[in-house]
C-alpha cells in the first residue's frame, strides 16, 4: 500500500501536465486520474467530491479538445468526428499484474462502510464449484496437453454465479457456508460474487434469455419472493462479503427499447423489482450492489449517456440512496475492450469505442448527480477484438478469447475491479430456429454454431477461449 501511494504521488506531477492522448478526456469537471485501485480513499473522495480537473487539458497534436458536455471535454480527431484509427494511446500508468484473489496486503482493518472505497480490498474471491465442475469436465475432453493444461488453469479464475432461477437459490447457501469456512481458515475474509437475474418478463428486447416469470402471472410477487429467498440465504453468514450485479441489460433496456411492446409494458414492474432487490440488499450491510448499465456501445453513445444517468440516478435516489449501492457493472457479457489499441471499425460513429471512454463520459455525470460512480467492468471473453460484423452482436462471437484477469490494480481509480461477469463457456443463446428461445443475433454469420440453449456448456466457443485467450493462459 505505501509502495504504491509512493508511486502515486510521483506520477501525478507528470501525469497532470501531460497533453490528453487522442480520445481521452481534456476537461470537465472531473477527470479520472489514472492510478491504481490502492490509490487513497481521500484523493478519491476529493476528486469525487470538489469535482476538480487532475488530468491534461491540452491535446495531443492532431485532436482538438472538444466539450461534449459541462462535466466532459474529450480530444478529438481534428478531421472528422468519430471512428477512424490513428496512433490512439489511451491514458494508462500502470499495468494489471494483481490477481484479486491474491491481494489482501491493503485490507482495511474493522468492517467496512461503503463509502470507504472498494468492496475487493483486502478479501479473496470464492471460486464457484459449479464452474469448476464445468471447466474440469471440459478439459477431460480436451487431447491436446497443452490446451487441456491451459483450459484447467481457468477452474482458478473467479467468476460471478448467475441466479437465473428461484430454484438455484439453495446453492447461494451452499457457497456462502463455503466461503465462510474457508474465510476462518485463511483468515482473509471472502467475497462470493453473484448476478440477480430474474426479473418477469426478463431480456424484454430480445428472447435468448426469456426467464421463468411473467408480469401478467403474479411476476413482480414471484420476484418480490426470490429477493426474500436471496436475502434469507446471505443473512446466514454475515462473514461473507457479497458483490452482486443486478439485473443485466434490464434498465438499459429502458434507456433505449421502450419502443419494445415488451419493454414498455415492463418498465414500472422493472424499476419496482430492481428498487427492492437494492433495498433489500442494502439492509444486510455486506452487499455491494452494482447496477448492470449495458456497454459502451449501447449506453456510451453520446445521445444516450444523459438519459441513462437520469434513469440510474432518479432510481437510486427514489430507492433512498442506499449505501450499499457502489455504482455500476458495465460490458457483463459482453465482448468490448476495457481499452482498446485502436477502434474497432464497428464503433464507428461512438467516440467512446471502448468501456473506458465509455466510463470516462458517463462518470463524471452521474457523480455530479449524487450516483456513486464507481465501476466493475467484465474483460471475461474480450481478449479478442475486431471480430464483430456490428457492435450489437452479442451471441457467442466467434473467435472470442478469454480476456484480462480478474484484478483490482485497473489502472483507473474509477474502476473498482476488471471482473468475469459471464462464465466463458456458458452458451449465450441457441442457434437452432425452431427453438423457443432462438434470437436471431445467435444465427449471425459472426456467431459460432451450432450453438445450444443459453446457460448451457458450449464445448467448442470453450476451447476458442481457451486457445485464443489474451493475455495467453
Ligand atoms: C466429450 O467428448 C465426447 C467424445 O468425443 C463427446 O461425445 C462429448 O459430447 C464431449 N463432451 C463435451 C462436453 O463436449
Ligand atoms: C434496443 O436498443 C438498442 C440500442 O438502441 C438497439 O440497437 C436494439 O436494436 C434495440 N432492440 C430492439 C429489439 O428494438
Ligand atoms: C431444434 O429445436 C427443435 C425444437 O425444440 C428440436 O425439435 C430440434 O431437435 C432442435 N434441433 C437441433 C439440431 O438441436
Amino acid at each position: 500500500m505505501f509502495t504504491s501511494l509512493l508511486a502515486l504521488v510521483a506520477i501525478l506531477p507528470a501525469f497532470v501536465k501531460a497533453q490528453s492522448p487522442i480520445w481521452g478526456q481534456c476537461g470537465g469537471k472531473l477527470s479520472l486520474l489514472a492510478s491504481t485501485m490502492n490509490a487513497p480513499y481521500s484523493l478519491r473522495h476529493l476528486q469525487a467530491k470538489d469535482g476538480f480537473l487532475a488530468g491534461p487539458t491540452t491535446c495531443a497534436s492532431g485532436s482538438t479538445c472538444t466539450v461534449s458536455n459541462p462535466y466532459y471535454s474529450q480530444c478529438l480527431p481534428s478531421s472528422a468526428g468519430g471512428g477512424g484509427g490513428g496512433t490512439t494511446t489511451v491514458g494508462t500508468t500502470t499495468t494489471p499484474t494483481t490477481t484479486i484473489g491474491t491481494t489482501t496486503a491493503s485490507a482495511p482493518t474493522g468492517s467496512q462502510t461503503p463509502d470507504a472505497g472498494n468492496p475487493y480490498l483486502g478479501h479473496n474471491i470464492y471460486l464457484t464449484p459449479f464452474y469448476a465442475a464445468e471447466v474440469t469436465a471440459a478439459a477431460a475432453n480436451i487431447t491436446d496437453a497443452t490446451t487441456k493444461a491451459k483450459a484447467l488453469s481457468v477452474a482458478k479464475i473467479p467468476t460471478f454465479t448467475w441466479f437465473d432461477t428461484v430454484a438455484k437459490v439453495p446453492d447461494l447457501g451452499t457457497y456462502l457456508a463455503d466461503a465462510s469456512a474457508q474465510g476462518k481458515s485463511s483468515g482473509t475474509p471472502m467475497i462470493v460474487q453473484i448476478i440477480v437475474y430474474d426479473l418477469p418478463d426478463r431480456d424484454c428486447a430480445a428472447a435468448a434469455s426469456n426467464g421463468e416469470f411473467s408480469i401478467a402471472n403474479n411476476g413482480q410477487a414471484n420476484y418480490f419472493n426470490y429477493i426474500d429467498q436471496l436475502v434469507a440465504q446471505i443473512q446466514k453468514f454475515p462473514d461473507v462479503r457479497v458483490v452482486a450485479i443486478i439485473e443485466p441489460d434490464s434498465l438499459a433496456n429502458l434507456v433505449t427499447n421502450l419502443s419494445v411492446q415488451k419493454c414498455a409494458n415492463a418498465q414500472t414492474t422493472y424499476l419496482a423489482c430492481v428498487t427492492y432487490a437494492i433495498q433489500q440488499l442494502n439492509k444486510l450491510g455486506n452487499v455491494y450492489s452494482y447496477l448492470d448499465a449495458g456497454h459502451a456501445g449501447w449506453l456510451g453513445w453520446p445521445a444516450n449517456l444523459s438519459p441513462a444517468a437520469q434513469l440510474f440516478t432518479s432510481l437510486y435516489k427514489n430507492a433512498g440512496s442506499p449505501s450499499f449501492v457502489r455504482g455500476l457493472a458495465t460490458n457483463v457479457a459482453n465482448y468490448n475492450a476495457l481499452q482498446a489499441a485502436t477502434p474497432d471499425p464497428i464503433t464507428q460513429g461512438n467516440p467512446n469505442y471502448d468501456e473506458i471512454h465509455y466510463i470516462n463520459a458517463l462518470g463524471p455525470v452521474l457523480s455530479s448527480a449524487g450516483f456513486p460512480a464507481h465501476f466493475i467492468v467484465d474483460q471475461g471473453r474480450s481478449g479478442v477484438q475486431n471480430i464483430r460484423q456490428q457492435w450489437g452482436d452479442w451471441c457467442n462471437v466467434k473467435g472470442s478469447g478469454f480476456g484480462q484477469r480478474p484484478t483490482i490494480n485497473t489502472g483507473f481509480s474509477a474502476i473498482d475491479a476488471v471482473v468475469w461477469a459471464k462464465p466463458g463457456g456458458e452458451c449465450d443463446g441457441t442457434s437452432n430456429s425452431s427453438a423457443a428461445r432462438f434470437d436471431f443475433h445467435c444465427a449471425l454469420a459472426d456467431a459460432d454454431q451450432p450453438a445450444p440453449e443459453a446457460g448451457t456448456w458450449f464445448q467448442e466457443f470453450f476451447v476458442t477461449l481457451v486457445t485464443k485467450a489474451n493475455p495467453p493462459l
